[in-house]
């Protein structure tokens, strides 16, 4: 269903009530639709603005200005209004993408990053980097290829926002046994570990039994599935991988106190790094529009951050991917785009999915 800016307000709101899963599209200017939106109602928001100066869009609307502080600008006054919308436990992922002025890159999406949290006062969990893998064609010749695009996360509060870690989790390797001893998903059984300990000099009598124990009961958490896997670091023997300063580091502590530590893995499994190789959308396959991002991009920031019965936000949805994934994923959502061509596109693939 799309609706009109004139009873945006009424329609969000009964949605936000009682809305079914399909989901409701606003024709209209982002802040003038979240303008009229009761403050709190979402729990997330994912969204992709327009480039500063590369692509015209249908209807015109944000990075058409001439200065990329106008655009800056632009981009702030509705951030505030996202802020102002989202719960306090709410989260906010923003895909924005660089341009280049008179050869400089511009670093526009740190320097927005930087206004958000400095004026607006968002905290920032994490900045991620989008591999795009292969993308598009470049003739310049005195400069790399452009292939990434930054991906931030913000909270509004920086404790008390919802985070399942566990709905990200790659699934976990499996312990097995080989020849009647343990060993972990990644192949640790204890055995070169047990060497090391017995054979340094830069362990004590003492703390070389103290380590055999340690690692023993370990090995036996490790049999019980209690910990997927695990690294030991011995005094001497491994590198470490953390600040050899005390003061900094409660490990390297550790290390000089007792001779050793251990890295424990989630038994749940590890949770995704912030840099994330997907391939852009193929845009042959779509009417018109210009840059859809992938339906890949939103699921990690919808499962982690966004509770099952919770509210998504995107107010520049374009053909409607936030809103695809969000029903796929089974939230409910609404999408604000000027261009009601790419509306029509957005619902058509939505309503299909029901
Ligand atoms: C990069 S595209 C979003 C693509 C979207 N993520 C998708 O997967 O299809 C940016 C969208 O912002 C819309 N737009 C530009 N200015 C706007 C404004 N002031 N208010 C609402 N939408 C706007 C454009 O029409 C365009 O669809």
């Amino acid at each position: 269903m799309i609706t009109n800016i004139t009873d945006a307000r009424d329609r969000i709101q009964e949605y936000a009530l009682k809305g079914r899963l399909t989901p409701l599209f606003i024709q209209g200017d982002a802040l003038d639709v979240l303008r009229r939106c009761s403050s709190g109602i979402f729990d997330f928001c994912m969204t992709s603005p327009p480039y500063w100066g590369k692509r015209e869009y249908h209807n015109g609307g944000i990075g058409l200005e001439r200065e990329y502080a106008d655009y800056i600008s632009n981009l702030l006054d509705i951030f505030a209004e996202v802020k102002r919308v989202l719960k306090e436990s709410g989260s906010f992922w923003l895909n924005i993408g660089d341009s280049y002025a008179d050869k400089h890159l511009v670093g526009v999406p740190w320097r927005l990053a930087i206004k958000m949290m400095d004026e607006q006062g968002w905290t920032l969990r994490n900045s991620i980097v989008w591999n795009k893998v292969k993308g598009g064609p470049d003739n310049t010749l005195d400069r790399l290829r452009n292939v990434h695009e930054d991906i931030f996360h913000f909270v509004k509060y920086p404790r008390g926002y919802y985070y399942n870690a566990d709905a990200i989790r790659s699934t976990p390797k499996k312990t097995r046994v080989v020849n009647g001893s343990v060993v972990s998903a990644t192949g640790v059984s204890g055995i070169r570990y047990k060497r090391q300990i017995e054979f340094t000099t830069a362990l004590s009598d003492a703390e070389k039994a103290d380590a055999m124990a340690a690692l023993e009961e370990m090995l036996v958490s490790v049999t019980r599935g209690d910990v997927a896997d695990f690294r030991m670091i011995i005094r001497g023997q491994q590198r470490t991988t953390h600040s050899d300063s005390e003061r900094l580091s409660g490990r390297a502590k550790e290390l000089k106190d007792k001779g050793f530590y251990f890295l424990k893995y989630h038994p749940n499994g590890s949770k995704p790094s912030d840099v994330w190789d997907i391939l852009p959308e193929d845009t042959q396959k779509r009417n018109n529009h210009f840059a859809p991002y992938p339906e890949d991009l939103c699921k990690i920031p919808i499962l982690a951050t966004c509770p099952h019965d919770g509210l998504v936000l995107d107010p520049f949805c374009g053909t409607g991917t936030t809103m695809l994934v969000a029903s796929q994923l089974g939230r409910r959502s609404v999408g604000i785009d000027l261009a009601l061509e790419y509306l029509k596109i957005a619902e058509r693939k939505c309503g299909t999915l029901l």
